[in-house]
């Protein structure tokens, strides 16, 4: 058996890590949108695999017996390919998704479902800290006018695509109080952020909620129809089955 661990996330790392411990045959996958990534701890290889056709000579030049999708909800594209893909190629697949996250007391969220219709909700002159990645920021470019911080992993090495933008370069995880203090050293009135789930990343909002700072949600995109787990335990579970 050699699985394709499709990874990018905390979750896929930590089923990388079991993985390599129980001494299972896997290849784990990155996007390679961050330049210094982690160690999985597995054979991995980076970057796109040159579209559908790319993908379907990959899976049989390494003889991949099962699929494993734990990549970020957002990665939309790549799971509904491969879970396509794996059907019509009878592979078993399986998609790790976190849960998203919900409002608290206290939060004050607005969900929206494309990142153009951020601007209309975030008066001219703002402060609005954008916790949504460097891909695809210029679909934000509706936000001039605003003053924006932007966190990104690592340099991007390029200007900001639009004006009165900046990067802040953090990698996580961040504490709520860290948050806390940034957005109070900032001044930010406004966070804008995926409904990307998760534990760790979740200190943000719980640093919105206690700052009074107006959240703006982006809804999830529409995930493929597929076996679906929530955890890293099912998800290792489903591995240890096959
Ligand atoms: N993918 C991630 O690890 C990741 C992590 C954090 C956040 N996000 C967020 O998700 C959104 C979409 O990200 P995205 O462009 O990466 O996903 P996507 O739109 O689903 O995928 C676009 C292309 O990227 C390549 N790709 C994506 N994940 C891959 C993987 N694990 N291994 C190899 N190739 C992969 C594939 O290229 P080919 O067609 O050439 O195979 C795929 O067709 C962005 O907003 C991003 O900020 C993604």
């Amino acid at each position: 058996m050699t699985l394709l661990l499709l990874a990018g996330t905390a979750e896929a790392r930590a089923i990388a890590g079991a993985l390599a411990r129980e001494g299972r045959d896997a290849i784990a996958s990155l996007a390679g949108a961050t330049r210094q990534a982690a160690d999985l701890g597995l054979a991995t290889r980076v970057g796109g695999f040159g579209g559908e056709e790319g993908f379907r000579v990959f899976l049989a030049k390494e003889k991949i017996t099962a699929i494993l999708d734990a990549t970020h909800p957002f990665a939309a594209a790549i799971s509904r390919r491969s879970a396509r893909v794996a059907r019509a190629s009878g592979l078993p697949y399986l998609q790790l998704l976190r849960p998203g996250w919900t409002p608290q007391d206290g939060d004050n969220w607005t969900m929206i479902d494309k990142e153009e219709e951020a601007a209309r909700l975030v008066p001219e002159g703002a402060a609005v800290f954008l916790a949504t990645g460097r891909q695809g920021l210029e679909r934000f470019d509706g936000l001039a006018g605003r003053r924006i911080w932007c966190r990104q992993i690592d340099s991007p090495g390029q200007a900001f695509p639009f004006e009165g933008g900046q990067y802040l370069i953090g990698r996580p995880p961040f504490s709520v109080d860290q948050e806390v203090a940034l957005f109070r050293r900032l001044g930010i009135e406004w966070l804008i952020v995926k409904n990307a789930g998760g534990a760790a990343s979740r200190s943000k909002l719980d640093a919105a909620r206690l700052l009074g700072i107006a959240v703006v949600m982006i809804r999830r995109p529409a995930q493929p129809e597929a076996e679906r787990v929530e955890t890293v335990e099912a998800a290792l579970d489903w591995v240890r089955g096959l």
